[in-house]
């Protein structure tokens, strides 16, 4: 039912072993060959090493899908999908957050969790709503401007059969992340590294004016495998209003990853 909303053939994940047998099909073994010979020994066993990795990376999601009822795994590139807002051409990629990666970063969330609501400002398909449902905060949202995407992640949350009362503890928001009227309560705002530089000054513009009319806590969680992103979204977020850098680094390398996610991490205050 899901692969009606969105076609295998889109998500990057789930047609890589149908992208290399088209190639092999399309240049025959001769052609295999050439490329082995044209990428050298170093680039052959970099590119097989990078297949290996991400093999066990999707072998791994798959898994932890199966195991709570949902489907949460792949990598969908926001152009082949609908989305609300001018904001299309600055949106990265749908690919969840490992949950051994989250739980690493769970780390940086407040201790009282249950005095705080957290808000994944681009949810994708809600993997991080249903991983932190188990971590005691008080709500859950997700924000994502791609329709297809929240109607998954809503079915996930319906389907999800792990640990953690989700039901009616998640909601999901149809809505471009940089138009969305945060909560009045304690946050934790987690980014998966959503969107490019560009629309940071008005999201952070918009966080500095919420916390202006509602003075309370906010910690931003940002996150991402693309360190360079991660780290320059970083220095946007320094250099603005009320956003104080308590910590930064680069999690462990876990096998449910295909990279080693680089994170900062914010506290908001007025005052
Ligand atoms: C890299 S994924 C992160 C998914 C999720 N936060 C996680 O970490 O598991 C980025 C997501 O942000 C969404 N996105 C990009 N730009 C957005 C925007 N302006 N408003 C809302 N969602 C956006 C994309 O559609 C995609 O699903």
């Amino acid at each position: 039912m899901q692969q009606a909303i969105v076609n295998v053939s889109q998500d990057r994940w789930s047609s890589r072993r149908s992208r290399a047998l088209r190639f092999i099909r399309k240049q025959g073994v001769g052609g295999l060959f050439e490329t082995v010979k044209s990428a050298g020994v170093v680039g052959t066993a970099a590119f097989v090493l990078r297949h290996a990795r991400y093999s066990i990376c999707i072998f791994l999601g798959k898994r932890w899908d199966r195991a709570h009822g949902v489907d949460t795994g792949g990598q969908i590139e926001v152009e082949n999908l609908e989305v609300v807002g001018p904001n299309a051409s600055m949106g990265y990629p749908a690919v969840s957050t490992s949950p051994s990666t989250f739980a690493y970063l769970s780390r940086f969330f407040p201790q009282n969790r249950s005095e705080y609501e957290f808000v994944d400002l681009g949810c994708a398909k809600g993997r991080t709503l249903l991983l932190a449902g188990r971590m005691g905060f008080r709500h859950m949202t997700g924000v994502e401007f791609a329709g297809s995407l929240c109607t998954i992640a809503r079915e996930n949350i319906a389907r999800y059969s792990g640990a953690g009362d989700v039901r009616g503890r998640i909601s999901v928001v149809h809505a471009d992340a940089t138009q969305y009227e945060l909560p009045q309560e304690n946050l934790v705002l987690y980014f998966g590294n959503p969107f490019g530089l560009e629309l940071w000054p008005t999201m952070l513009a918009n966080i500095a004016e919420s916390l202006r009319k509602k003075p309370r806590r906010i910690r931003i969680v940002l996150t991402g495998s693309l360190d360079g992103a991660i780290r320059e979204t970083g220095r946007v977020i320094t250099g603005s209003g009320p956003f104080v850098r308590v910590a930064a680094g680069t999690a462990p390398f876990f096998l449910d990853t295909y990279r080693p996610f680089h994170y900062e991490i914010f506290d908001a205050s007025v005052g």
